[in-house]
C-alpha cells in the first residue's frame, strides 16, 4: 500500500477512535500517580461539570480531588497493591458543588522497570440507577409497613375479616375469624383451605353432639352469589359454633386485580347474636303491648257505651241521642278535614256529652212541657257535672273540656262560661251543632220532631250568631250531598 494511502487510513482511524472516545457514554481517563490528567474524554469532563476536556485537564487530582467519600490516597494504595479495581462505587463532586454517583473500573500501567506510570480507568454515571434503586427500596419499605399496619389493624378488630380466591379457599384471615368461627390455630392455618374444612373438623371432633357445629348449613351460599353477581352484598348467616348459637351480619364484595380480573371475594362479619335476641324480644313486647292497648281501647269503648246508656235510662226521651250525635259530629269533622286524633277526641266526648245529667233529678229530666227557671238552671249544670265525672278518667284527648264547653255559643250566649268565638274548642263548636241538629230531628216530650230540612233551616239561620258558620256549612253539606242520614 502506498505511504500516502496508509497515512490517510491511519488518520481516518484515529479520527474515528477520537469520536468514539469522546462520545461513548462512559467516562475514560489516563492519569499519572501524581494527579496529572493525561487523557480524558468528553463524557468524563461533562460528568464532572466541565464544558471541555481542556478545562478538566487543568485540574490536578492530587491537589483537587473529586471524591469526598473515598480519598485519592486510598485509591492509589489499593490500585497499586491490587493492580486493578473492578466496580468501585464512589461519590464525585462536580464543579457546581453537586454530587454524582459513579462506578469506576481502573488498572495501573507500569513501565519496563515495573514502576507505575499511569492509571487508566472507565467511569459509569450510576446516579439515575441508584436513585431508581433507592425509590424501589423506599416503596418496598412503605409496602411492607402498610402490610404490617394492615395485619395489626385486622388482628386488633373484633369483627371477622377474610379474603378468599375463586375456589372459596382463604387467602387472608384475621385473628377474630380464626378464633371465633373457624377454631383455627393461627391466621396462617386457613390459607388454602375452605371454611367447610373447619366445619367438618369441628363436627368430627364432637361426634357425640350433632348440634356442635351447624353454622351456615341452612344459609345461602353467599360466596357463590358474590362471585356470580360481581356485586357487594349483605347476608345474614347463623347456626351453632362450638355448641353456641351465633348470628353474623356478613358483608361481602368481589375482589378484582388491577386488570379487572375477578380474583375472589373479601368479607367481614360482626357477631349480632345478642342484638338479634333483643330485636326478637322487642318485637314480642311490642306485639304484647299492642294487644294490651287494643284490649284497653275496647274496654274504654265499652265503658263509654255503658255510661251513655246509663244517662239514657234516666232520660228515656233521648235514647240513642248521644250515639247519633257522635256519628254526626265525626262526619262534620271529617267534612271539615280535621285530623284523626281530633276526630277521636270529639267522638269520645260526643258519646258521653250528657253524662252530667246523672246529677239532674229524674223528674226534671222527664218532665214534659216548659221548665221553671230554677229547673232550667239545674239542667244547665250538666255541662260542669259531666266534665267533673269525665275528669276522673285520664283520656289522651281533651274530652273533659269538650264536654264542659258543649253548650257554649259562638256569640257568648251559651253556658256555663259564656265563652265566645275561638275561645271555644273546635270540637265543642262541632258538638254544639251536632247536638242541636239531632235534638231538632228527634221527638221530644215537649214538641214534635222538626224534620231534617227544617232543622237545617233553623240552624242556618243561627249560623254566625249562635253557631260557627264553618261548622254549620259542613253539616248542611253532609245532608245535602246525602252522605249522612239518621
Ligand atoms: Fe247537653
Amino acid at each position: 500500500m502506498p505511504d500516502g494511502k496508509r497515512k490517510n487510513e491511519k488518520r481516518s482511524l484515529v479520527s474515528f477512535l477520537q469520536r468514539v472516545f469522546d462520545r461513548i457514554p462512559v467516562g475514560l481517563y489516563r492519569t499519572t500517580p501524581e494527579g496529572k490528567i493525561i487523557h480524558a474524554n468528553l463524557s468524563i469532563a461533562r460528568m464532572l461539570g466541565y464544558e471541555s476536556v481542556e478545562e478538566l485537564r487543568k485540574r490536578n487530582l492530587e491537589v483537587e480531588g473529586y471524591e469526598p467519600s473515598y480519598p485519592r490516597q486510598d485509591f492509589k494504595e489499593r490500585i497499586e497493591r491490587e493492580g486493578s479495581i473492578h466496580g468501585l462505587d464512589a461519590i464525585w463532586r462536580r464543579t457546581d458543588g453537586s454530587f454524582i454517583e459513579v462506578r469506576e473500573y481502573a488498572e495501573v500501567v507500569r513501565d519496563e522497570t515495573g514502576k507505575v506510570i499511569f492509571y487508566d480507568g472507565a467511569v459509569e454515571d450510576v446516579t439515575d440507577f441508584r436513585n431508581a434503586e433507592r425509590a424501589i427500596l423506599e416503596r418496598e419499605r412503605d409496602y411492607s409497613a402498610m402490610l404490617g399496619m394492615f395485619r395489626l389493624l385486622s388482628d386488633n378488630m373484633q369483627d371477622m375479616l377474610w379474603a378468599k380466591d375463586t375456589d372459596k379457599k382463604f387467602i387472608f384471615t384475621n385473628k377474630a375469624i380464626c378464633r371465633r368461627l373457624l377454631n383455627a390455630n393461627d391466621t396462617s392455618e386457613p390459607i388454602g383451605k375452605t371454611d367447610m374444612f373447619f366445619a367438618e373438623r369441628e363436627r368430627s371432633a364432637h361426634p357425640e353432639d350433632p348440634e356442635w357445629h351447624t353454622f351456615g348449613e341452612i344459609c345461602v351460599d353467599s360466596d357463590s352469589i358474590v362471585l356470580k353477581t360481581r356485586e357487594p352484598g349483605q347476608f345474614d348467616e347463623f347456626g351453632n359454633v362450638q355448641g353456641q348459637f351465633m348470628f353474623l351480619d356478613v358483608h361481602k364484595a368481589p375482589l378484582f386485580d388491577e386488570n379487572g380480573i375477578l380474583k375472589g371475594t373479601v368479607g367481614s362479619a360482626r357477631i349480632v347474636t345478642r342484638e338479634k335476641e333483643l330485636e326478637s324480644e322487642q318485637k314480642r313486647s311490642k306485639s304484647e303491648l299492642e294487644s294490651a292497648y287494643r284490649r284497653l281501647i275496647a274496654t274504654q269503648e265499652n265503658t263509654l257505651r255503658v255510661m251513655a246508656k246509663l244517662v239514657e235510662t234516666r232520660d228515656p226521651y233521648t235514647s240513642g241521642h248521644q250515639e247519633r250525635v257522635a256519628r254526626l259530629a265525626v262526619a262534620i269533622a271529617r267534612e271539615m278535614g280535621l285530623d284523626k286524633d281530633t276526630m277521636e277526641g270529639l267522638r269520645i266526648a260526643s258519646l258521653v256529652h250528657d253524662i252530667g245529667k246523672l246529677r239532674v233529678p229524674m223528674e226534671i229530666l222527664s218532665k214534659p212541657g216548659h221548665l221553671a227557671p230554677m229547673e232550667m238552671e239545674l239542667i244547665k249544670e250538666h255541662s260542669r257535672a259531666g266534665a267533673e265525672i269525665i275528669g276522673e278518667i285520664r283520656f289522651f284527648h281533651p274530652v273533659e273540656e269538650i264536654i264542659y264547653q258543649h253548650h257554649e255559643r259562638i256569640d257568648g250566649s251559651g253556658y256555663p262560661q259564656r265563652l265566645k268565638g275561638d275561645d271555644i274548642l273546635i270540637e265543642a263548636r262541632i258538638l254544639a251543632v251536632a247536638d242541636v241538629v239531632e235534638a231538632m230531628v228527634a221527638n221530644r216530650p215537649y214538641r214534635p220532631a222538626l224534620g231534617i230540612d227544617l232543622a237545617l233551616e233553623e240552624i242556618k239561620a243561627c249560623s254566625g250568631t249562635m253557631f260557627d258558620p264553618e261548622v254549620v256549612k259542613a253539616c248542611c253539606g253532609l245532608f245535602e250531598s246525602g252522605r249522612f242520614g239518621f
